[in-house]
């Protein structure tokens, strides 16, 4: 078949949203016992991006996908699909999607969260391009939004000056032809649950808990899943590491980044880091990166991009795109 047949999920605009406050290292070493030396040696971090008590998931997540709709040239009654992914949602329920659906005036169609935690954005991907190519809907927002500083355990420094908040959105659509999502893989294992997890549930202590982490042995699995996962996927889609313009991580550490791209053989020029000014936003590390780099014109147009991420569960992803 030729590719002018094939129905593919298209980027047609990118955008995200950082919360205003902006912390540095060293105002973190003011409220916990670390130090800026300690933290960009181990993690690549300079800084995060804090939410105020008016700034939620679901309003980061908005104004990223105004400016997804915005560069896509589309308007609110466009949008058939919303699919956010988030592990921090303003409410239990209803769906973060919902809200967001509502101050976008796309009501009516179809929205829904997924939870794959720092992966969520690849899984959300995944699931609008599967109805995208079956024709359940044509122009589709995937957003992942976090307010991780939420679920933040202030007093734990192992943990809490690794993360920060955030948005990322893409537009994808519909289009015949040889651009779009190439091919994704997703994977999940759940006898991982206590290296990575939130210690508070609904349906357990009524409470929304706080983030556990056992970080060196998440950097090692990280490393070794990202790289399978990433090998496969190139496979799935006839692309060669080589071919790969640009490799656009989840942004856990700038170590993970680099081990990474130094056991597929990649340079690292070609791997988007906004990790140093962003931390960990979850599932907004991808889109957020993403739209960094469209912004500043490195990511140009039919260049072959690679999304991967690894997050609690463990869950872990790799999509490959022709933009
Ligand atoms: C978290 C991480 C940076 C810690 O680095 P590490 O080299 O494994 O460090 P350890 O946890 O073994 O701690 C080493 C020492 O630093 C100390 N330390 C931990 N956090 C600190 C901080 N913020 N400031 C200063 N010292 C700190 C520890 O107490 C420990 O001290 P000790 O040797 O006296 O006991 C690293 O394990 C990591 O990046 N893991 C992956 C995490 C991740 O990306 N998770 C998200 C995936 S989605």
């Amino acid at each position: 078949m030729s590719d002018n047949a094939i129905l593919r999920s298209v980027i047609k605009g990118t955008g995200s949203a950082l919360p205003r406050t902006r912390v540095s290292n060293a105002e973190l070493s003011k409220r916990v016992d670390t130090t800026d030396e300690w933290i960009v040696e181990r993690t690549g971090i300079h800084f995060r991006h804090i939410a105020e008590d008016d700034e939620t998931t679901s309003s980061l997540a908005t104004e990223a996908a105004q400016k997804a709709m915005d560069a896509a040239g589309l308007v609110s009654s466009d949008i058939d699909l919303i699919v956010l992914a988030t592990a921090t949602p303003d409410q239990t329920f209803p769906a973060t999607a919902t809200i967001v659906q509502d101050r976008l005036g796309c009501n009516g169609c179809v929205a829904f969260d997924v939870a794959a935690v720092c992966s969520g954005f690849l899984y959300a991907l995944s699931v609008a391009d599967s109805m995208i190519r079956t024709g359940a809907a044509k122009h589709a927002l995937v957003i992942g939004a976090e307010t991780f500083s939420r679920i933040l355990d202030w007093e734990d420094r192992a943990t809490c000056v690794l993360f920060g908040d955030g948005a990322g959105a893409i537009v994808l659509s519909a289009e015949f032809g040889d651009k779009g999502i190439l091919g994704t893989r997703l994977h999940a294992d759940g006898a991982h649950n206590q290296l990575l997890y939130v210690d508070g549930g609904a349906g357990t202590t009524g409470t929304v808990g706080k983030l556990r982490m056992k970080g060196r042995e998440v950097f090692r699995h990280a490393v070794v899943n990202l790289a399978s996962v990433l090998r496969e996927v190139l496979e799935e889609s006839g692309q060669s590491i080589d071919s790969i313009d640009w490799l656009i991580p989840h942004q856990a550490n700038a170590r993970i980044l680099d081990a990474t791209a130094k056991k597929l053989g990649m340079p690292a020029e070609k791997v988007i880091k906004t990790v140093d000014v962003h931390a960990n936003t979850s599932a907004a590390s991808v889109p957020l990166a993403l739209d960094t780099a469209v912004r500043d014109h490195r990511i140009k147009r039919d260049d072959l991009l690679v999304l991967e991420a690894m997050g609690g569960g463990f869950t872990w992803g790799a999509s490959v795109i022709r933009y």
